[in-house]
């Protein structure tokens, strides 16, 4: 299924993007005994300016999606187009300017910014790299980006072990900005912060897309914090993405019942509609994507499953409402939304 939003405001088209890791066995000879399906068949869009969030838990495909997208992976299949281009079709000079136009952020930004270099070096490395002008240009620039995300331009010469998680975050945007992306994908991007200072981060990659007009794919397992930044939602499990719609409608009536899962357990701050949230526990651990549960891969936890569940995967088709996309047998009995705030 490809999204049916229409394709000239696509900025990143995917469709059906296969990402397998070969499995090997033996010391000297090695042979492939199977693949861990990381990403299997996933279809999505998104428009110009706006963000797509992407949830699901640890060991879904989050990571190995984003890679793929940015070539940072070879898809086993599939095709990702970047503003109408097809990133197949796109080879060495040409595709390396492509890439110009893709950011990640990553996580952890302590591990992201290598501590034998000043700020400076590493967010003018890019500009270098790409030779996007002379020494004094991309100093210029560096001192331009740091105002940008909030720091001070004197600190050009200091480490990164001089600063704290929320500034090292903004030192990782400002390098990631620094060759004017249009496009970010941000994995995680503020989990590793502090509480206190992920408002200020998400405050910032929001105030960035209105001013450089940002196309941003946001991974993150934190629903919350997804429905503060998302225009639409993709909710993943096990290489797949099971749901796909506008982030009101997904969180007010999900049609999947992972999704509603996922739901019943954010909490709530208003204290009246949270007495009667009822969390749903999923039983078990996540399958193994080396051995793909037959039927829906969902079944070996959902609280909904059936005997067609166990043997018909579910197609990935369109739902209730405006462009909302699920993969269920049964989800019109999926309903009743967790309460909302
Ligand atoms: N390079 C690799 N080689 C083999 N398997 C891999 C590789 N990278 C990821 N995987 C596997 O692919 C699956 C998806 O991993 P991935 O890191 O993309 O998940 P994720 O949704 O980002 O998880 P998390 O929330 O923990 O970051 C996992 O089972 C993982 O072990
Ligand atoms: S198809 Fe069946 S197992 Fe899969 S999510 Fe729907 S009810 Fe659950
Ligand atoms: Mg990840």
């Amino acid at each position: 299924m490809v999204d049916t939003l229409v394709a000239s405001k696509l900025l990143l088209d995917v469709r059906d993007l296969q990402m397998y890791f070969p499995v090997t066995k033996g010391i000297v000879l090695q042979r492939t005994v199977g693949h861990v399906q990381a990403v299997d068949g996933v279809s999505f869009g998104i428009e110009r300016g706006k963000t797509l969030g992407l949830v699901g838990e640890s060991g879904s495909g989050k990571t190995t999606l984003g890679r793929t997208i940015i070539r940072l992976y070879k898809p086993t299949a599939g095709q990702v187009f970047f503003d109408g281009q097809d990133l197949a079709q796109v080879q060495g000079a040409a595709l390396w300017r492509i890439r110009q136009q893709m950011q990640m952020i990553f996580q952890d930004p302590f591990a992201s910014l290598n501590p034998r270099f000043t700020i400076g070096t590493l967010i003018a490395e890019p500009m270098h790299i790409y030779k996007t002008g002379m020494a004094q240009e991309i100093r210029s620039r560096t001192e331009e980006l740091l105002r940008v995300v909030g720091l001070r331009s004197e600190y050009m010469d200091r480490y990164p072990h001089e600063f704290s998680g929320g500034q090292r975050q903004r030192i990782a945007i400002a390098r990631a900005l620094s060759l004017n992306p249009q496009l970010i994908i941000a994995d995680e991007p503020v989990s590793a912060l502090d509480v206190s200072v992920r408002a200020q981060v998400l405050n910032l990659l929001q105030q960035l897309q209105r001013q450089f007009h940002l196309t941003y794919l946001f991974v993150s397992h934190d629903l919350s914090v997804v429905r503060h930044v998302a225009d639409r939602v993709a909710v993943m499990y096990l290489g797949k993405i099971v749901e796909l719609a506008d982030r009101d409608e997904l969180y007010l009536a999900p049609q999947h019942p992972y999704t509603k899962a996922l739901l019943s357990a954010v909490p709530i701050p208003d204290p009246q509609i949270e007495k009667k949230r009822q969390r749903i526990i999923l039983s078990g651990d996540l399958p193994s994507p080396f051995h793909m549960p037959r039927g829906c891969r969902f079944h070996t936890r959902c609280p909904m499953a059936q005997s067609i569940c166990r043997e018909i995967e579910p197609a990935f088709e369109a739902k209730m409402g405006h462009e909302h996309f699920a993969a269920c047998h049964f989800s019109e009995q999926v309903s009743g939304a967790a309460p909302q705030a």
